[in-house]
C-alpha cells in the first residue's frame, strides 16, 4: 500500500476533514460535521466491542431482522448508537440501516439536513463471539427530494453519486477508512488519547496481488464461470499465471480491508442459495465499491459495475467482486465470454 503524503500522518480525523473542507470554497461545514458525528459513534461502538466479553454484551437479542438474520446484542447497540448520534444534528433528512426494514425518519423535533445516509451498523456480526474483526460501513448521498422529510428516493441512489463512504474495522486496532471519491485515507484510533490519527494517507491498492478471498463452502451452488475463475486463481490458469493464496474471514470489512492493503480479489458471487448475491447493495457493496475505485481498484457484480446500479429496494442484494484492477478485469472478461457464448 502506498502511504502517499507523509505530512498528514498523525493529524486527527477532525483536522483532516477540516483541511479537506477548505478545498471547497462554498462548503458550509455541514458535511464535515456529519463525518464528525459518524466518527464519534465509531468510537463509542469501538469501546463497547473492546469490553463486550466483560459486560455481558455478547450473544443474541432473541429476535431477527428484516433479512431473517439473528440480531446480536452488539448489532442493536451499534445501530442505536449511530442513529442517536446523527439524527439530531440537522445534517440528514433520512437514514436507512441494514437492521431496519424501512427508512429511518428524523424525529419531528430535530431539523432536516441536505444528506441521506445508509449504514451497516455492525458488519460480520456472526463473528462477534469468536472475537474476530467486525466493522461498521456507511454511505452518504446528497438528498434529491426538495425539502421536508427525506424519502425512499433519497436513499435509492446509485453508488456513483455517493458523496462519501467509509468503514470502521474493530480489529487488532480500530481503523477508520473513508473517501469522498478521490482519495482514500485511513486513521487508527489511539486509545490513549481517544482520537483517530491519520495512519494511512492516500491509500492505493496494488495493481495486482497474491490473495483471493471467497466462501468456498458455496462451491456447489456456483455457476460455471465462477467455478472456472476460482479454479484459475488456485491453479495459475489466470493472466498473472500464478497460484493465489486463500484467505476468508467472513466479515466483509475485514476481508475488504486486507484486499485493499495487500491487493488481490474478494468475491461474493451469486449461488443457488442467494441467486442475486448475498451482500446488500446500499449498505455494503456500493460503499465498498466507491472506496475501492477511489483507491485505484475495481468493483463489479461480474456483469456490471456496482456503482452504476440504480437501486430499486432498500435491502437489495448484489454479487460483489472487488479488488486489484488486474484480477477484477480478468474476472469480468471471464463472465463476459460466458455471456457472449450463450
Ligand atoms: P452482516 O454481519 O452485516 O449481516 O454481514 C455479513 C456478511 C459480510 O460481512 C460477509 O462478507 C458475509 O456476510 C459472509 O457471508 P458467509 O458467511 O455466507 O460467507
Ligand atoms: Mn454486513
Ligand atoms: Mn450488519
Amino acid at each position: 500500500m502506498s502511504r502517499g503524503p507523509k505530512d498528514r500522518i498523525g493529524i486527527t480525523f477532525s483536522q483532516h476533514i477540516a483541511l479537506q473542507q477548505k478545498r471547497f470554497p462554498g462548503a458550509t461545514g455541514t458535511f464535515t460535521a456529519l463525518l464528525q458525528e459518524i466518527m464519534v459513534a465509531a468510537k463509542i461502538i469501538s469501546r463497547e466491542v473492546r469490553k463486550a466479553g466483560l459486560v455481558d454484551a455478547l450473544g443474541l437479542t432473541g429476535h431477527t431482522n428484516i433479512q431473517g438474520e439473528a440480531v446480536q446484542i452488539l448489532d442493536e447497540f451499534a445501530n442505536e448508537t449511530i442513529i442517536r448520534n446523527v439524527r439530531h444534528t440537522g445534517h440528514l433528512c433520512v437514514m436507512s440501516s441494514e437492521e431496519n426494514a424501512d427508512p429511518i425518519p428524523i424525529p419531528e423535533e430535530y431539523p432536516r439536513g441536505p444528506y441521506a445516509m445508509t449504514f451497516d451498523p455492525l458488519d460480520g456480526s456472526s463473528n462477534i463471539d469468536a472475537n474476530v474483526s467486525i466493522g461498521t460501513i456507511f454511505s452518504v448521498h446528497r438528498r434529491v427530494t426538495a425539502g421536508g422529510d427525506g424519502t425512499l428516493e433519497d436513499l435509492l441512489q446509485p453508488g456513483r453519486s455517493q458523496l462519501a463512504a467509509g468503514y470502521v474495522i474493530y480489529g487488532s486496532s480500530t481503523i477508520l477508512v473513508y473517501t469522498t471519491g478521490t482519495e482514500v485515507h485511513g486513521f487508527t484510533l489511539d486509545p490513549t488519547v481517544g482520537e483517530f490519527l491519520c495512519s494511512h494517507p492516500n491509500i492505493k491498492i496494488p495493481e495486482s496481488g497474491g490473495i483471493y478471498s471467497v466462501n468456498e463452502g458455496n462451491t456447489s451452488g456456483w455457476d460455471d464461470p465462477t467455478r472456472r475463475i476460482v479454479d484459475g486463481l488456485k491453479n495459475g490458469a489466470n493472466p498473472v499465471g500464478k497460484a493465489y493464496s486463500s484467505r476468508y474471514i467472513g466479515s466483509l470489512v475485514a476481508d475488504f480491508h486486507r484486499t485493499l492493503v495487500y491487493g488481490g480479489i474478494f468475491l461474493y458471487p451469486p449461488d443457488r442459495k442467494s441467486p442475486r448475491g448475498k451482500l446488500r447493495l446500499l449498505s455494503e457493496a456500493a460503499p465498498m465499491a466507491f472506496i475501492m475505485e477511489a483507491a485505484g481498484g475495481r468493483a463489479t457484480t461480474g456483469r456490471e459495475s456496482v456503482l452504476e446500479i440504480q437501486p430499486t429496494e432498500l435491502h437489495q442484494r448484489v454479487p460483489l467482486i472487488v479488488g486489484s484492477r488486474r484480477e477484477v478485469e480478468w474476472v469480468e472478461s471471464v463472465y463476459k465470454e460466458d455471456a457472449d457464448a450463450r
